[in-house]
């Protein structure tokens, strides 16, 4: 009875899904048109700044400078979010769609072997908003340590920030609160991590306001600024650099070639994987790899090396004997639905992450380093929605679904997945070739420094100790003992048998970075080195990844850019005033003060003006 009830559910979600899928696909063409008709782009014009890629970083980084008065350009690949998509619960229904620039992996060597081809799937949003329009939402600023080399002023500078909007959770399951009790009971804290910046665990705080999905394009709407133009469906293929000095950027708008003028720079904020792209197609990145493609290098540096991510396992890994995780018919209510829209409340507000936290593992003694092991906790697997939407989205194989999830739906199955925070392994992206529509080679090397697989056994050692909580044991909690369909011959529970099944079960937390790294190809001052005028800001400069999720910490970095930026065209004001009254003491020849008096600057004035 209850699996036909099951089966009627499931029916009724996926017709629900399937008409979204199509109301979206609806709205961007009636959007493309829409734009394609009103295109009235001239070519040639001139900005202060040009900005590529309005994501996490790209929409503060313009929206900022505009409002500072200066003349900027916003280029955009994707189009504008359709209106449902504010909808929390709704935000994994773009992967794959076109709002999603839909990556995959290499084959993977040494992890990713219970995916498809061992491959790993890396949605990216194509959209304004970037990938902020199509994340799980968590607001996690990571530890006081991750940023103490790089960026000593974090902690202070994100506690006073107001343009972000930060939500606690509006709903939660009860096994939210179960297994912090647990979490209690094992000696562990549990506080503020954004306010403490420490090891510990906690509720998920999100990006959201007033319920709905709060993501970075909304500063877009904040309020109208006429310094600055934003184009969609603009897609930048090439930064135009006269010998070392970035002129502007060559953009391609429904089939027409444009060239647009960035005096004061290039800004590109494409993030992890076009960002490193466009450097590489414009002649900036490794000598030997760019002569391959014939592309006429500028610089060569370490463009598309260290590419880092975070990587998790353990779905669907805890069966419990009662119903207290995510359920389907919770979801699709007609009651939570109504409480949604009328009070923001309820299953439709949550994004899927409950409660995280940090810890060190036991093979990282030293504590002053950051901590190595991220706990993330979903209600849910990917077992609970029949393989409609989590199957595909992670890129599960059919034969890993049909043997080890499709049997767990009618269990109650959870998710504590331990993510590894800082691994070892580094991967490269590359070119596949000198067209700048096709996807680059991207070949993290997930699990090819073994010691990487060690921590996340040790997470999983943490998670089995958790089920022996009595907190835990009350609900019957318990290892999903099902052996992973590739490590059938190891004896299950066994470190042996831990390891292949973290090596088949990879998957990514979404948090490429590592790229552009700051020391490697740019400076502190986010500029790339060699080169005049072009900037980086997005995750792929960070030198490291941050201990938690990175959407936070890639909107601190994009303000503590604004800051330079605001500083350094300050700067700018006040040496040309300062050079001004310099001129005049020159040219009178009376100098009042001769310490304001810079002789050499002087000489260099007079030089230009007669120029
Ligand atoms: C499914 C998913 C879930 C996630 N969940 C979380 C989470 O819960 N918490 C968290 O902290 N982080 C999460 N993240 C990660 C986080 O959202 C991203 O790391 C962050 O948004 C990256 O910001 P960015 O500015 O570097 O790049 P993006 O936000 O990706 O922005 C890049 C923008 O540039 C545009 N662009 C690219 N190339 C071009 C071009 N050639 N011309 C014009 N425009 C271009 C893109 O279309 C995009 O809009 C998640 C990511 C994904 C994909
Ligand atoms: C994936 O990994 C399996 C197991 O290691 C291997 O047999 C297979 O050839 C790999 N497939 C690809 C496409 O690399
Ligand atoms: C909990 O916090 C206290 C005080 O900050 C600290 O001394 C202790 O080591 C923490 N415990 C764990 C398990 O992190
Ligand atoms: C769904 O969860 C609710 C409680 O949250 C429970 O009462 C109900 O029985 C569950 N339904 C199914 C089908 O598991
Ligand atoms: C712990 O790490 C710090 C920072 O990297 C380092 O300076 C210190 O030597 C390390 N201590 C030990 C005992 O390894
Ligand atoms: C579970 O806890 C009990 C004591 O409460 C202990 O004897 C047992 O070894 C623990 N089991 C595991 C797997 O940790
Ligand atoms: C779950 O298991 C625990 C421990 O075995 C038991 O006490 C509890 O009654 C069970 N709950 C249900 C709903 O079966």
């Amino acid at each position: 009875m209850l699996i036909v009830i099951k089966l009627l559910l499931f029916a009724f979600v996926s017709t629900l899904v399937t008409l979204f899928l199509f109301y979206i696909h609806f709205v961007f063409i009636f959007d493309t048109y829409f734009q394609w008709f009103l295109n009235d782009v001239q070519d040639l014009q001139e900005y202060d700044y040009i900005v590529v890629g309005a994501g996490s970083a790209g929409t503060i980084i313009a929206t900022n400078l505009a409002e500072n008065g200066h003349k900027i350009l916003l280029l955009e690949a994707g189009g504008t979010a359709p209106f449902f998509l504010d909808i929390p619960l709704l935000g994994s229904l773009i992967q794959n769609t076109i709002y999603d620039w839909q990556y995959t992996t290499v084959s993977q060597d040494y992890a990713c072997k219970g995916l498809i081809n061992n491959q790993s799937r890396w949605p990216r949003g194509k959209i304004l908003g970037g990938s902020s329009r199509l994340n799980y939402m968590a607001y996690v600023l990571g530890h006081q340590l991750d940023y103490e080399t790089w960026f000593p002023d974090f902690d202070e500078f994100t506690k006073t920030d107001e343009s972000i909007s930060i939500s606690k959770l509006k709903w939660n399951t009860d096994f939210a609160d179960i297994f912090l009790e647990a979490i209690k009971e094992s000696n562990h804290n549990i506080s503020d991590l954004n306010l403490q910046l420490n090891t510990g665990f906690m509720k998920a705080q999100l990006t959201m306001e007033n319920s709905k999905r709060w993501s970075s394009d909304k500063l877009l709407y904040k309020k109208f600024n006429n310094h600055l133009t934003v184009l969609t469906h603009a897609h930048a293929t090439k930064i135009l650099i006269n010998l070392d000095k970035t002129e502007g950027i060559e953009f391609i708008r429904f089939g027409n070639k444009y060239t647009a003028i960035g005096k004061e720079g290039v800004i590109l904020s494409a993030g992890a994987i076009e960002s490193p792209k466009l450097l590489m197609l414009s002649g900036i990145g490794p000598k030997e790899h760019l002569k391959e493609f014939d592309i006429n290098v500028i610089s060569d540096l370490p463009v598309g090396q260290n590419l880092v991510d975070h990587i998790l396992t353990g779905l669907d890994l805890i069966v419990l004997n009662s119903s207290i995780g995510l359920n389907l018919s919770d979801i699709f209510n007609p009651m939570s639905a109504l409480s949604y829209f009328l009070f923001g409340k309820g299953p439709w507000t949550s994004s899927g992450i409950e409660v995280f936290g940090t810890l060190y593992s036991p093979l990282q003694t030293n504590k002053s380093v950051a901590p190595d092991l991220q706990l993330m906790i979903l209600p849910f697997g990917a077992s609970k929605d029949n393989g409609l939407i989590s199957k595909k989205a992670m890129g599960i194989s059919d034969e890993v679904y049909n043997k080890y999830f499709a049997p767990l739906l009618n269990q109650n199955t959870i998710t504590i997945a331990p993510v590894l925070l800082h691994p070892k392994s580094k991967g490269e992206l590359r070119l596949r070739s000198n067209d700048p529509f096709q996807k680059p080679l991207i070949n993290p090397k997930y699990l090819s420094n073994a010691d990487d697989i060690n921590t996340l056994i040790e997470g999983l050692y943490f998670i089995k100790k958790l089920m022996n909580t009595t907190t835990l044991r009350k609900y019957g909690a318990s290892l999903n003992k099902k052996s992973f369909p590739g490590c059938e011959d190891h004896v299950f529970d066994t470190k042996e048998y831990w390891k292949c099944y973290i090596q088949h079960l990879t998957l990514t937390s979404y948090h490429p970075a590592g790229t552009c790294r700051v020391g490697d190809v740019v400076d502190e001052t986010f500029k790339v080195y060699n080169v005049k005028n072009l900037y980086i800001v997005d995750a792929s400069i960070f030198p490291s990844l941050p201990s938690g999720n990175i959407n936070a910490p890639v909107m601190a970095v994009a303000q503590k850019a604004v800051r330079f930026f605001k500083n350094k065209i300050a700067e700018k004001k006040r040496k040309l005033k300062q050079l001004k009254s310099s001129n005049v003491c020159y040219v009178f020849n009376i100098c009042s003060n001769m310490e304001n008096c810079d002789r050499f600057d002087i000489f260099n004035l007079v030089k230009k003006k007669i120029k």
